[in-house]
């Protein structure tokens, strides 16, 4: 799941009194005499109460009804002067830093320590960015970081094309009928293991992540942080995560799809050390656990600091090569040299699992706005795209099928529209040569459709789907979980997959009992599908939206029954539910109004 916090805290989230053009002046002036002096005036410390800054996991920051064009105004403003700080009066990266952790806590957004563990990394990738381009502008960076706001058209200024060759018909080539043989996949994502997992710690900690031993304590016994994990703000101890791993030995497969996110979310504290070494640790626990071929993702947590994917520079001090590099250490032994080589140079490879097989794994963090590396260039990072596009060309000639992983879903918000919207065009071109998607980051259990166009178009036909391989954290209010999928051997399609969790309430009740693993459901089962494909998935999408029942076990399943699917859902929230299966492009919105209509005619 994603953590936003990056200079997004100089944005401002306006609550009904924030609307107000007065508040918002005061706000305005007193970040701006803020980055001027240093020094948070009495009415920007009295005012900030009536705004409420949001940098959570939790989707809040979306809210499409929020007075965007006063948190543009804003943005342009202070980053024009933040700019001007490194450029005109060579501010140092300290001074910088002091001034943000300043806005943070007068904001109370995180703790002091949490703003400068957060802020203070951050900086030093930024000054470097401030450095290295003299063309960057304040309206760059807000196009940027506001890219979920509205100021602008969603393309106005990140706008780029990847070349896709015509489809041809030379492609169909028929694969003769076989008998029905199947095989099975593994799939684990966003484990978020955590060294530093502490039971009987404080829950209710006010960080972005609590169970760590250097925190307040325990002030109701129900804060106590659990055995096993915690709903609250927590990841999973390691001793969790092996009896997941172990459990997952009790079923039959065939490879392991490991769709990222290893570090914990101790945002504040991470390091290339301490991150390399869980990362080193998880990969070995693996590969000691399972004598079937291991395929590795690369997650928005794998750098230091969070998201920050760098391009490939000189200074190793911010660089965030060692990634790629540990990634390529570890499989080596495993892969051709070409297959390295792009591990190297991006963090994606792609691999012939057999003659007719062929898989790629992508690094898509460097979809993510929060990356600001896209600064300094948001062109099709890595090449990783016109490099894509090559191997589909080349896999379609061969009459290959092919599976696709990548972390983020590029449909999210946290991507930028167009990296997704160049995606989607490739997913449409190739459609018939791709045969499944499988993803992470979100933590849910849950799926997405791409559609025959890359356009905002209500008449387009479903043509793939990407599968969530859901997270082994519990981050936040779910149970742990993993997948194992039934394929087709032949078509390479997915057939049906099984999700298997424990309760960690009851778990936790108990800590002494081994846990009590169950399967959740069948998803071809249980929504009594004739099949995964995609048509079929989009017209269970459209049943959801007309049988609320079936909708709510979607809700519920996607948390694995833990306490988030206790939270009450009203309409918008189920709305949004749907919606976020079928938008392939972040700012797209024709699916997502169409999809709203039937739930709207059907309640
Ligand atoms: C603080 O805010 C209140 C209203 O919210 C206002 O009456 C008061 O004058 C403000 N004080 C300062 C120092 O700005
Ligand atoms: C900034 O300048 C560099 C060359 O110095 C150029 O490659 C890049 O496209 C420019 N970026 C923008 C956004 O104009
Ligand atoms: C984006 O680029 C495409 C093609 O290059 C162009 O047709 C379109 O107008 C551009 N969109 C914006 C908002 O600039
Ligand atoms: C691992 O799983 C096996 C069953 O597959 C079980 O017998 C064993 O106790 C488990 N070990 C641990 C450490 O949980
Ligand atoms: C990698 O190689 C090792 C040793 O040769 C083998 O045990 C393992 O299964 C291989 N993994 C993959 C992904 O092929
Ligand atoms: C990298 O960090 C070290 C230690 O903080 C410092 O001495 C060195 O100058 C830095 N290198 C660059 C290129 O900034
Ligand atoms: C692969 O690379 C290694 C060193 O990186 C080299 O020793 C080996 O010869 C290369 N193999 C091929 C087939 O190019
Ligand atoms: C990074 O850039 C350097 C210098 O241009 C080059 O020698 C090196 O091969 C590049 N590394 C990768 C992984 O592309
Ligand atoms: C997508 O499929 C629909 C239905 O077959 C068709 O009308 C439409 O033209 C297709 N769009 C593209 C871009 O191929
Ligand atoms: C999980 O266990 C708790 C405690 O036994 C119980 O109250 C709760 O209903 C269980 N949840 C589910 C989804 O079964
Ligand atoms: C399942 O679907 C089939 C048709 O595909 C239908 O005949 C049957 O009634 C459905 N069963 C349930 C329980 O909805
Ligand atoms: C789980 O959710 C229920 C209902 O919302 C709440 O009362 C309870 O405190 C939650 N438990 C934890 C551990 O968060
Ligand atoms: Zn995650
Ligand atoms: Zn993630």
């Amino acid at each position: 799941m994603n953590f936003y916090f990056a200079i997004i805290t100089l944005l401002v989230l306006g609550t009904s009194k924030a609307d107000q053009q007065d508040d918002f002046s005061v706000l305005k002036h007193g970040l701006e005499d803020l980055l001027r002096t240093g020094v948070a005036s009495d009415s920007l410390k009295n005012i900030s109460k009536n705004f409420q800054l949001k940098f959570d996991y939790d989707g809040s920051f979306y809210f499409e009804n929020i007075s965007g064009h006063l948190a543009c105004d804003l943005c342009d403003s202070v980053a024009k002067l933040f700019l001007e700080l490194r450029e005109k009066w060579h501010a140092k990266e300290n001074i910088l830093t002091d001034l943000l952790v300043t806005v943070c806590d007068t904001f109370h957004m995180q703790k002091k320590k949490v703003c400068r563990g957060i802020l203070g990394p951050q900086v030093d990738v930024l000054t470097y960015i401030m450095d290295n381009s003299p063309n960057l502008t304040g309206e760059r960076v807000c196009a940027l970081l506001t890219i979920n706001f509205g100021c602008d058209q969603p393309f106005a200024h990140f706008n780029w094309t990847v070349d896709v060759p015509p489809k041809t018909d030379a492609n169909s080539k028929q694969q003769k009928p076989k008998k029905d043989e199947t095989f099975k996949i593994l799939q684990i994502s966003d484990v978020h293991f955590d060294p530093l997992y502490t039971p009987g710690a404080n829950a209710d900690c006010g960080e972005p992540l609590c169970c760590q031993n250097d925190q307040t304590d325990v002030k109701n016994p129900s804060d106590a942080c659990g055995y096993w994990a915690d709903y609250r703000n927590a990841d999973v101890p390691l001793y969790t995560l092996k009896e997941l791993l172990n459990q997952t030995k009790t079923h039959d497969f065939d490879m392991v799809y490991f769709t990222g996110d290893i570090v914990s979310h101790r945002v504040w504290s991470t390091s290339v050390e301490s991150n390399m070494k869980s990362e080193k640790i998880f990969r070995d626990l693996l590969r000691k656990t399972y004598d079937v071929p291991i395929y590795h993702v690369l997650g928005n947590h794998e750098p230091h600091p969070l998201n920050f994917y760098s391009p490939n520079i000189s200074n190793k001090n911010i660089s965030s090569e060692w990634v790629f590099k540990s990634l390529a250490d570890d499989v080596r032994q495993n892969f051709s040299n070409e297959t390295i080589q792009t591990i190297l140079k991006g963090g994606y490879y792609t691999v012939l699992i057999k003659p007719g097989f062929r898989l790629i794994v992508l690094n898509n963090n460097i979809c993510q706005y929060l990356d600001i590396w896209l600064l300094l260039n948001d062109v099709d990072p890595y090449d990783q795209l016109k490099w894509l596009v090559q191997v589909l060309s080349d896999a379609e000639k061969n009459g290959e099928k092919v599976h696709i992983l990548h972390h983020v879903p590029s449909g999210s918000k946290d991507c930028l529209p167009v990296w997704s919207r160049e995606y989607s065009r490739i997913i449409s071109r190739f459609s018939s040569t791709i045969k499944a998607q499988f993803n992470g980051h979100t933590h849910l259990d849950e799926f997405f459709l791409y559609y025959n166009t890359s356009k905002d178009d209500k008449a387009a036909e479903p043509v793939s789907v990407a599968f969530n391989g859901a997270s082994v954290s519990t981050f936040v209010d779910i149970n742990p979980s993993y997948k194992v999928y039934e394929v087709d051997t032949n078509t390479l399609e997915v057939l049906d997959f099984e999700e298997w969790t424990f309760n960690l309430t009851l778990a936790n009740s108990q800590p002494k009992e081994p846990l009590k693993w169950f399967k959740i459901y069948s998803f071809k089962d249980h929504y009594n599908l004739s099949s995964l494909s995609p048509k079929s998935i989009d017209d269970l999408v459209i049943n959801m939206a007309k049988n609320k029942e079936m909708l709510r076990d979607f809700i519920r399943f996607s948390y694995r029954l833990g306490n988030g699917s206790l939270k009450k859902c009203d309409a918008d929230c189920e709305k949004a539910a749907l919606c976020r299966i079928i938008t392939m492009v972040p700012s797209y919105k024709a699916k997502c109004e169409q999809i709203k209509n039937i739930y709207d005619t059907n309640y």
